[in-house]
């Protein structure tokens, strides 16, 4: 245990705000000495994810083994007012976990049970700890799969938290469409057995509010997510990719609408700029043509079904002078494509190597799609700053990825005012400022404009009836 001067030098590195006599000692004795850290480098390693923001390290890093022991440190952190921020992988970009008034991060990993597979039900339930992989792998031998794909190896319950996507999404759904039951552990330790009742998953329900959907995207400002019953999908017996390259935006985009019309239920459907396929080159190694580009992939039961909807998209593809519509069922081709989609974040950084990522996050009707990337690259373009541009586009949904120089004020008002004109441009048209990442501590100042004041005072009514001393996860999402 640490006392006094001990106590102090733990905390040598960031100000310290939330320390007492009292808070270690009682971390110590609810989850044991070895799930209590306090080092400068474990509190840094936990004082940010992967978004340009900076490091705001929380004072204390614990690491329950169980939900009772969630709740316990709940309990004691509402008692003391100290602030609660849960942490699944770190992954997030929107500043999700910096620890902005100190506190006490919850790391969840050591909870990572996959439990009660049903494979007539179709799903499973997840602790905290569990990633999109990890559970992926675990279902291998079954038949099913879980669809929801951010390309970061994230846990199943951060995305919920976040409200996460990303590729699938267009046939699959978001995790909101893919979540049965959560339990919670609320701010003062209560323990939410199901927000669906403890241990039910019917597939449909009119049994009061959603409050499983209340949890989706609350970002661990309502409620600690300590385990997930999530929908499974049967794996497609087939699948093939293609790529098809396009003269213009407008073109690329042009062809995902006459896709979607046709109901052809294409399983990912994702555009690169040339900027970011230039990247991917260099990064993943590729040689495909410098333009605007849409990556596509196609689930069936039958050869024939794939073969027959990729048909489908070439011929709309062609019509909108696509060019070179490549398609493939080799299983290292489908790989080394969506590897190289996967890494585009990581392509893009390479770039500009010493520079901090920083992405943005719209997602617009589609009618609206090809005007607004086209006028955002013309930002781009005109700001001499470095972005590229990415999308599912089969959701309206588009990135802006920047490298940024954190120490040049210049560059980075730049890509400030290049952020705030995306999300200006979205809402212009009826859009939201956030598709999938979340609105964390980078976003907070969009939601009045993007809800009206009435529906940001239910949700502020909805925080301070869940966590009326304000400690779970304080200034994200909302301001208070
Ligand atoms: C290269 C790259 C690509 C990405 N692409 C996509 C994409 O295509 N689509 C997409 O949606 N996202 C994408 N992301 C963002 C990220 O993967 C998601 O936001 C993910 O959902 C975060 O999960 P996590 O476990 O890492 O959460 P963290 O980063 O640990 O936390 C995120 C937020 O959720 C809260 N939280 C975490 N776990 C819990 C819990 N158990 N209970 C309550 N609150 C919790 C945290 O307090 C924080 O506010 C990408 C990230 C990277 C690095
Ligand atoms: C409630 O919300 C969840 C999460 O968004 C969703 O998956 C579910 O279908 C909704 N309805 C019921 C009855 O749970």
């Amino acid at each position: 245990m640490l006392r006094g001067n001990a106590l102090r030098r733990c905390f040598s590195s960031g100000s310290l705000k939330n320390v007492t006599e009292e808070l270690i000692p009682k971390l110590e004795s609810i989850l044991g000495v070895e799930n209590v850290k306090t080092s400068a480098s474990v509190r840094e390693h936990y004082g940010h994810d992967e978004s340009h923001f900076r490091n705001y390290p929380p004072d204390v890093v614990v690491t329950p083994q169980c939900v009772e022991q969630v709740s316990e440190v709940a309990k004691f952190a509402n008692d003391r007012r100290v602030p609660l921020i849960p942490f699944g992988t770190g992954t997030g970009i929107e500043g999700g976990v910096n620890a902005i008034r100190g506190g006490i991060c919850m790391d969840l990993k050591a909870m990572d049970e996959i439990k009660e597979l049903s494979v007539e039900n179709f799903d499973c339930v997840v602790q905290p700890g569990v990633t999109r992989k990890a559970l992926n792998n675990f279902l291998r031998d079954t038949g099913l799969w879980f669809s929801v794909d951010p390309g970061a190896d994230a846990s199943v319950c951060g995305m919920v938290a976040t409200g996460a996507s990303g590729t699938n999404t267009v046939r699959y759904g978001t995790i909101i469409d893919n979540v049965r039951n959560l339990e919670v552990v609320l701010a003062d330790g209560t323990i939410l057995g199901g927000t669906r009742g403890k241990g039910r998953r019917p597939r449909k329900s009119s049994a009061g509010y959603n409050l499983t959907q209340l949890f989706v995207g609350s970002e661990g400002t309502l409620g600690v997510i300590t385990s997930a019953c999530v929908k499974l999908h049967a794996r497609p017996a087939f699948i093939s990719a293609a790529v098809c390259a396009f003269p213009d935006v407008k073109s690329a985009v042009q062809s995902v609408v006459e896709t979607l019309q046709r109901s052809i239920p294409i399983a990912r459907i994702e555009f690169l700029d040339s900027a970011q396929i230039e990247a991917c080159n260099s990064y993943s190694n590729l040689n495909m043509a410098k333009a605007p580009t849409l990556f596509l992939e196609f689930h069936g039961s039958a050869e024939s079904e794939v073969a027959q909807q990729a048909q489908f998209v070439e011929d709309i593809c062609h019509s909108n002078k696509g060019s070179d519509f490549k398609w493939s069922t080799e299983q290292d081709e489908m790989n080394r494509l969506w590897t190289a989609r996967h890494n585009a974040w990581y392509a893009a950084l390479s770039q500009r190597p010493g520079r901090r990522g920083f992405s943005t996050d719209v997602c617009v009707p589609i009618s609206h799609l090809a005007r607004v990337v086209d006028e955002t690259r013309k930002d781009i373009d005109a700001s001499g700053v470095f972005g590229t541009i990415v999308g599912h586009v089969g959701d309206g949904n588009f990135h802006c990825i920047f490298c940024v120089d954190e120490e040049d004020p210049k560059e980075r008002a730049a890509v400030q005012q290049l952020s705030d004109n995306v999300v200006k441009r979205a809402l212009a048209v009826g859009g939201t400022c956030t598709g999938e990442h979340g609105i964390g501590m980078g976003k907070v100042n969009y939601l009045k404009e993007e809800l009206g004041e009435s529906t940001l005072n239910v949700m502020k009514a909805l925080k301070r009836t869940l966590d009326p001393n304000g400690i779970l996860n304080p200034g994200k999402v909302l301001d208070m």
